[in-house]
């Protein structure tokens, strides 16, 4: 029977193992996918038991989105110009990294029915997943992408990636039609220490956590009136191209595959 797993560390809270065996089971597949934590040094071993197809293919997440990079034979141009895999596969004797972050979050926004070309954009955050949101919010054609985070120096970094970036000193946050939210806080009720008080009319609030469904930073955005959204459609349809690549088969997706994310 063919193992697919995701690795991260930490990995408890991931819900990939849920939506992927559901898809497996709804399409007969005869396969199981698993999380696994994983230190540093077990990266190596474990991307050479998929060359070895004792591990059939892998989801990578938070922080090793770039760390399995060395250990694989191909990246798709989108790995390669984020430098962030989430995704993996052996085809004809090859490793490839891929990334499926980019689709997911340019599904999530295009299901949101929100006109986001030409639109000034502020990432909170220089995290792993930022490159991919860049990625994507760069082929939306938006007005310009500004990024701001606690540690400056990471979101400088950015601009290899991406040389018409702006940088702003955190908490400066003046002049934007859309705020993301791609910093941890959230994830265990945090709230982000900025004021969203005094930003106009008309915003897009979205945060990449979907677990919790609604973060701090989207309470307070729809208090203010604004749209919102949380990161569960990215989630599931960043799962979903996985799923097509490793199984050549386009799954379901329906207002269970939502609730099913939703009992936990
Ligand atoms: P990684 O940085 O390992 O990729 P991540 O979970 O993808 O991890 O990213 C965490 C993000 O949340 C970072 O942008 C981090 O800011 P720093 O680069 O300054 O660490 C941000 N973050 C975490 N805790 C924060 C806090 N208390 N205030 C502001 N930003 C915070």
């Amino acid at each position: 029977m063919k193992k697919f797993f995701v690795i991260g560390n930490p990995i408890d809270h991931s819900l990939s193992p849920k939506l992927q065996n559901h898809w497996l089971k709804e399409n007969n597949i005869d396969a199981t996918y698993d999380k696994i934590k994983l230190e540093d040094s077990q990266i190596k071993n474990f991307i050479l038991d998929i060359k070895k197809q004792k591990v059939a293919g892998c989801n990578v997440t938070v922080p090793f989105k770039k760390t399995v990079i060395p250990f694989l034979d191909k990246l798709s141009p989108e790995a390669e110009q984020t430098q962030s895999v989430n995704t993996i596969t052996f085809y004809n004797d090859y490793l490839v990294g891929h990334n499926t972050d980019i689709a997911g979050f340019d599904t999530a926004i295009k299901k949101l029915n929100y006109s986001i070309k030409g639109k000034k954009v502020l990432i909170l955050g220089a995290g792993g997943v930022v490159p991919s949101i860049i990625f994507a919010l760069k082929n939306m054609r938006v007005q310009e992408i500004t990024i701001s985070n606690r540690t400056r120096e990471k979101a400088e970094n950015l601009k290899i990636l991406s040389n018409d970036l702006k940088i702003l000193d955190w908490g400066n946050l003046n002049n934007f039609d859309v705020l993301i939210n791609a910093t941890s806080l959230g994830l265990n009720n945090e709230t982000i220490n900025l004021d969203f008080s005094s930003l106009g009319p008309d915003k897009l609030f979205y945060d990449i956590i979907y677990n919790p469904h609604e973060t701090n930073f989207l309470k307070t955005g729809k208090q203010l009136g604004y749209k919102t959204e949380n990161g569960k459609t990215m989630f599931v349809y960043q799962a979903l191209e996985a799923f097509k690549l490793w199984h050549k088969i386009e799954p379901e997706v329906n207002s269970n595959t939502f609730k099913l994310l939703e009992n936990d």
